[in-house]
């Protein structure tokens, strides 16, 4: 495999999911704190206010990624923590918790890979119609502006947004915070977020930060399970309303005719202004891939559960198709003639409950190594035809709040125990340790 000497190996988390101290230092909440506050929407009704509480303890979290040996840790900063108002002024505590953190990446020789926005709208603007109403998009450029001014000379590589897609399920679907549940809302969301972005590009042009920028989009690839009309027909509908929604404005330049025609005749389709189009697709200096699975669907439901009772699936029941990577690389090469580096952004897999351990007392993530061994095979396959992939973050560092799963669905690898916050290795982390020391040929 030819992992060059320069590719960035990572580690990946975010800031709703691990930092806890949700009400400390002047924090307001995120749209997340009142999400699941509410009964029903989290699994065992927990909730984010403490997590992993990297807000208190970041060297821990620091010292593990020391031990993984990894280039880069990918980490969010808390809209609300840095201002909480969403806007306005800022809050120098958060402020300078994030500066902490950066420094001691640094003086580890950690780059921090910073996302602006991983699904933690500040309440407050929530409560102005939050992503819906358009006037977040200068809110949006404002913060991004600041985090630019402040930390644009420490923090070498950028990330707008984090899977616009969890917008539309926020507003559109219902699933995740805020829990809006109107289609043409959720459209009008995540055109807005993509217009954020585009916004947020411009404003880190114009503050001189010297590191690079870009975009995290999902490819969660459908495929047909049946080769029938029909199956292939749902297959471009799906493939359509889910991830090329995001990558057709961003990486393209426009939405697919598809896509518009049928959003109108559903009376769907969101308010697209003149200009709107060309900020979507504002030049970024890389294309952030999270990629997890593929999806085979069918209209035929007895089909889609034969498949799903088949053969090469992991204990969590998801499907091992590691070349879902190579597969989604290749396609926006092919789609979208792609002239900038891919970078992995995610990537990975959860237990669900408690994982088995081994008889030296770790847990024994057998699957955690078999999913992520194989998607690294797949991924030096892409590098080895061509394709230019700079870098590889894992998802995730630790054990965390995994969104509407709360803390049952387990995707570190590290474990967390959650009521004395003490992690611990599982065999994937010394396996990933391994795996990068020989990669990096040590
Ligand atoms: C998200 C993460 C999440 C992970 C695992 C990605 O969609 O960016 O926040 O924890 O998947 O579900």
């Amino acid at each position: 495999m030819s992992f060059g000497k320069d590719f960035i190996w990572g580690l990946a988390t975010s800031a709703g999911q691990v930092e806890g101290g949700a009400a400390e230092d002047g924090r307001g909440p995120s749209i997340w704190d009142v999400f699941a506050s509410k009964p029903g929407k989290i699994h065992n009704g927990t909730t984010p206010a403490v997590a992993c509480n990297s807000y208190h303890r970041f060297e821990r979290d620091v010292e593990n990624l020391k031990f993984v040996g990894v280039d880069s840790y990918r980490m969010s900063i808390s809209w609300s923590r840095v201002m909480p108002e969403g806007s306005g002024a800022l809050n120098e505590k958060g402020v300078d918790y994030y500066k902490r953190c950066f420094d001691s990446l640094l003086r580890a020789g950690i780059k921090p890979n910073v996302t602006l926005y991983h699904w933690d709208l500040p309440q407050a603007l929530e409560e102005k119609n939050g992503w819906v109403d358009r006037d977040v998009i200068g809110r949006f450029a404002e913060y991004a502006d600041k985090m630019f001014r402040l930390f644009g000379d420490v923090v070498p590589l950028w990330s707008t947004v984090n899977e616009p897609i969890a917008t539309y399920v926020g507003y559109g679907n219902g699933g995740f915070a805020p829990g809006r549940c109107n289609e043409k809302e959720g459209n009008q969301a995540r055109h807005n977020i993509l217009v954020a972005h585009g916004a947020a590009v411009d404003a880190f042009r114009a503050s001189g930060a010297s590191g690079d920028i870009g975009i995290v989009i999902d490819i969660w690839k459908r495929h047909a399970i049946r080769d029938t009309e029909e199956d292939r027909a749902l297959v471009l509908d799906q493939d359509e309303r889910n991830w090329k929604f995001y990558t057709d404005p961003v990486l393209g330049g426009s939405y697919s005719d598809y896509i518009l025609s049928h959003l109108a005749s559903e009376g769907t389709l969101m308010d697209i202004r003149p200009g709107d189009l060309e900020l979507m697709h504002r030049p970024i200096d890389y294309y952030g891939l999270n990629v997890y699975n593929r999806v085979p669907v069918s209209v035929d439901r007895q089909a889609e559960l034969d498949f799903s009772q088949g053969g090469n699936f992991l204990n969590n029941r998801t499907e091992y198709y590691p070349k879902a990577v190579y597969d989604a690389i290749k396609l926006v090469h092919d789609l979208y003639g792609l002239k900038i580096p891919v970078i992995v952004t995610e990537n990975g897999t959860y237990g669900i409950g408690e994982e088995p351990r081994g008889e030296d007392g770790l847990i024994a993530d057998t699957d955690r190594i078999k999913y992520v061994s194989g998607f690294l095979e797949w991924l030096g396959k892409a590098i080895d035809d061509g394709y230019d992939v700079r870098g590889y973050y894992l998802w995730s560092l630790m054990d965390n709040f995994e969104w509407t799963a709360g803390f049952n669905f387990k995707f570190g690898i590290f474990e967390t125990d959650f009521q004395t916050l003490e992690t611990r290795p599982k065999k994937s982390a010394y396996w990933y340790r391994d795996f990068i020391r020989k990669a990096k040929g040590k």
